[in-house]
């Protein structure tokens, strides 16, 4: 290939989960450090990068018709690079089905990313999908930019190996990063403005570390020495494990008033035999115990969870199960998907795979469940006055878009005499409620 000019713009289109956001904000200030700048809404840029997800299917389909959507009409393309969990798991395959793609990039290399694009500029196509014993974090920059709502990864990778997922082999084996960086981190994202910090780990709750003491901790602690952070106001943690929820982490919920009134603990389904197929490691009664025990400190807690429908071998009744555990939660908010055989997983290969109309019915039956379960939760707010952290601006001057604690989206708009602004925590008095979003109205402005 020809050799080609730096690119002056980038743009980062991320898919799939809070990881994916938060790796894409990285390669972004990796990129913006080489003196690349953001492309300007609408145009197209010199660089693109596709930091895609693999969690699902249709994940390389996506893959490969986003590339061809890049395509201008003399056949050329921007710089193409593919980052992400695709990245990892079918690198080759895209070199070699995607003669535009120059760049592959996996999850945890993406620190590499100045030196790959010096080699593409010479017209070489290249591939990093190592996954390195030290991690990409020291060699990345320092964080400068940051919205009110922040997410800083603070554990990667799966050693649980559920026969579903395919996360265990795309993101590796799970790794805690060190207190120390995560402390600093946290002190820079608060500089840059951010007022919430929401810590993520594909089982983040497995982050353990030692404190400035050399004193072994786990989540909780590490909880404990941020919420010792002045500016920092809210902290968030997601996603975790139920074999991981440790009596600490527990007791912390009660305990740490910055800790908000939200856990997100996936039970993938309500039977055990489907459970023990799955590899889940926990009962639904053990499950359940967990919830009662969070419950039992913080009465307010907004829970949420993850639902596979279909997996290989789930009978009706087995679905059922599921309904039933969904009805005796009452869960605040929550995430349901069709199985779908990821190449390479256990669960691809068992016998008994779900027809796809069954799995579409029990989809939509599971769904109304949650849905009637999350309008229900939010009709409950009605009434309250709220603390919200407001994120962004609303569609009409004036309007403004927040998270109450319980993660719910609340809008609202100024009042005489009081105005909003980004990163306010304000007061607000819930009004109306919609199964995805509130709509209140502002009592008190900052007070944050
Ligand atoms: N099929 C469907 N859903 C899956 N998830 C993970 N792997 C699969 C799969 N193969 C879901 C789980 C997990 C969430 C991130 O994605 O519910 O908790
Ligand atoms: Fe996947 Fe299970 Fe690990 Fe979650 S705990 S990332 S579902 S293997």
């Amino acid at each position: 290939m020809r050799p080609t000019p730096s690119p002056k713009t980038y743009r980062v289109k991320s898919f799939g989960c809070q990881m994916n956001v938060y790796d894409g904000d990285r390669m972004a200030e990796v990129l913006a450090e080489q003196g690349i700048a953001p492309a300007p809404e609408g145009e197209e840029a010199d660089l693109v990068v596709l930091n895609t997800c693999h969690i699902r299917e249709k994940a390389a389909e996506k893959v490969y018709s986003d590339i061809g959507r890049l395509r201008r009409e003399d056949g050329s393309s921007p710089l193409i690079a593919v980052a992400g969990c695709v990245a990892q798991a079918e690198g080759e395959e895209i070199m070699a089905r995607a003669p535009a793609v120059r760049m592959v990039v996996g999850p945890q290399a993406y620190h590499r990313l100045p030196e790959m694009l010096a080699e593409a500029g010479q017209g070489k196509r290249v591939t990093d999908t190592d996954m390195p014993a030290e991690t990409k974090f020291g060699a990345l920059p320092q964080r400068r930019r940051s919205g009110p709502s922040a997410f800083l990864t603070v554990q990667e990778g799966c050693d649980k190996f559920c026969t579903y997922c395919v996360v265990p082999y795309t993101r590796g084996a799970e790794v805690s990063r060190p207190f120390s960086a995560l402390l600093e981190e946290a002190q820079k994202l608060l500089e840059a403005g951010a007022k919430e910090i929401t810590l993520l780990g594909q089982n983040v709750n497995a982050w353990t570390g030692e404190d400035a003491k050399g004193r072994v901790i786990g989540l909780d602690g590490l909880i404990r020495e941020l919420a010792g952070l002045p500016d920092l106001k809210r902290i968030r943690y997601t996603t975790s494990h139920p074999n991981d929820m440790t009596d600490g982490l527990i007791a912390a919920h009660g305990e740490i008033d910055k800790l908000m009134p939200y856990l997100h603990l996936p039970v993938q389904a309500g039977n055990d035999r489907v459970l023990k197929a799955m590899n889940r490691s926990h009962t639904v009664e053990s499950y359940l115990r967990i919830l009662d025990r969070v419950r039992a400190v913080r009465p307010d807690i907004a829970l949420s969870g993850d639902f596979i429908v279909g997996f290989p071998g789930e009978t009706e009744a087995e679905f059922e199960d599921t309904l039933k555990l969904v009805d005796s939660v009452g869960y605040a908010q929550a995430f349901s998907f069709k199985y779908s055989p990821r190449p390479g997983t256990p669960a691809a290969t068992m016998d008994s795979q779900v027809p796809a109309e069954a799995m579409d019915e029990r989809l939509q039956r599971l769904q109304a469940a949650l849905n009637r379960d999350q309008l229900a939760f939010n009709r409950k707010s009605v009434g309250k006055h709220c603390e919200i952290l407001v994120e962004r601006k609303g569609k009409h001057p004036g309007q403004w878009l927040g998270k109450s604690p319980w993660l719910q989206s609340v809008h609202f708009a100024d009042e005489p005499g009081g105005e909003a602004a980004i990163g306010d925590i304000v007061t607000v008095e819930l009004a109306e409620a919609g199964p995805n979003s509130l709509r209140g109205t502002l009592l008190q402005p900052a007070h944050a």
